[in-house]
């Protein structure tokens, strides 16, 4: 049973365009509309030479991510983000043009900005990807700054969560097979929420549960020219086996481009994501010639298919074609997604919500919600 909040999508032409996972993404490509526009691009850590409206986009996904890297408020991705069962923060993202033009980096635990070491493999190496204290010895040797990425906030959370690990009281939230929390299910509580940028925090509503999660932004840009682009930062699972990597720095997994085609971005439970391919799934569903809601919907397919869910399981996935139309859906209720163009920023549900009877939401989160649906940041110009 397939319950659709129907808008019509006929295709035409968007001009440029970002859209971000997750309500906290607004911040995030608000940012970076002036790069990608070509009139701010000195803003960000650019690769010396490149001014041409591809480089703009590239750019503004590196900044859209990096921004939301650095704000502590973001519990899912960088300076906000929650460590390893080690209690050691690892990074992972990506960067994609196309299928020629990819690199990813995985468990980055020195560099703050995952998307931007991996455009320094996409731009100065033959490879794709990256991992390990190895990917931090390249930044180093490319000039990236080295920081420590545990934040006094985390690292009180993990203290946290580790006594209650040790006690045994660590809440109602799911055991994986080794014994470690898998976390909660994300849910956006939306812009002015107290929570704002918080996937995992009280906003869940199950008092007692020590925070945790997993979540990612990801960015799908097109430029003045027509060009696709994307980019994924993320934290990881919180409190995960250290050395786990989910989808975020694999093509195909959280966030496929194929120009002339469309692109597409994941977000949610990444060992899910990974199993079905999610972000290749979508962007093939179109050069097969289906719809934007026809590549959402057969990511959430593809996640029936993996059997029946956990309670903390999520799957997000946004869409666009070749003109920056725009798709976008959930497998579960509690997903926001945030948008930039000429008409201004907004946050806004997504077009389908796969299970919407999954709802084990508080009334505060539900009410989030629907204040944020439609939630605009600038007014068309
Ligand atoms: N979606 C991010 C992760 O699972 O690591």
């Amino acid at each position: 049973m397939f319950r659709w909040m129907p808008k019509t999508l006929t295709p035409s032409d968007c001009g440029p365009r970002l859209v971000g996972t997750w309500s906290f993404a607004l911040a995030a490509i608000e940012s970076a509309w002036s790069t990608l526009l070509g009139s701010n691009s000195s803003d960000v850590d650019r690769v010396a030479g490149a001014s041409d409206s591809r480089s703009c986009l590239l750019d503004a996904i590196e900044a859209a991510c990096q921004h939301a890297d650095l704000d502590p408020g973001v519990d899912s991705v960088g300076l906000g983000g929650l460590p390893d069962s080690s209690g050691r923060m690892s990074l992972d993202g990506a960067i994609m043009e196309s299928p020629a033009r990819f690199a990813g980096v995985a468990a980055l635990r020195r560099h703050l900005h995952p998307v931007s070491v991996a455009r320094l493999v996409m731009e100065r190496t033959e490879h794709t990807l990256l991992c390990g204290a190895d990917a931090d010895e390249f930044a180093d040797r490319h000039a990236s700054v080295a920081r420590e990425l545990l934040s006094d906030d985390a690292r009180s959370v993990y203290e946290q969560w580790e006594a209650s690990r040790r006690e045994g009281s660590a809440g109602p939230i799911d055991q994986g097979k080794d014994g470690s929390l898998l976390g909660l299910r994300p849910v956006d509580p939306g812009l002015g929420a107290d929570s704002a940028g918080k996937l995992f925090r009280p906003n869940t509503g199950r008092e007692g549960a020590a925070p945790a999660g997993h979540d990612t932004i990801g960015v799908l840009g097109r430029d003045l020219a027509g060009n696709l682009a994307a980019g994924c930062s993320t934290s990881g699972l919180p409190f995960k086996v250290p050395g786990r990597v989910g989808d975020s720095p694999i093509a195909g997994h959280g966030l496929f481009v194929q120009p002339e085609v469309g692109s597409a971005t994941a977000t949610g439970t990444g060992e899910l994501i990974s199993g079905i391919c999610a972000s290749f799934v979508a962007v093939e569903t179109l050069r097969r010639g289906g719809t934007l809601l026809d590549a959402v919907l057969e990511v959430m397919l593809r996640v029936d298919e993996l059997g029946p869910l956990r309670p903390h399981h999520q799957v997000g996935v946004i869409v666009m074609d070749a003109l920056g139309n725009v798709a976008s859906g959930a497998y579960r209720p509690g997903f926001l997604i945030a948008t930039r163009d000429e008409g201004g920023g907004r946050v806004s549900g997504p077009d389908l919500v796969h299970r919407p009877e999954d709802d084990e939401l508080p009334e505060s989160a539900r009410d989030g919600l629907a204040k944020n649906d439609g939630h605009e940041t600038k007014e068309a110009r």
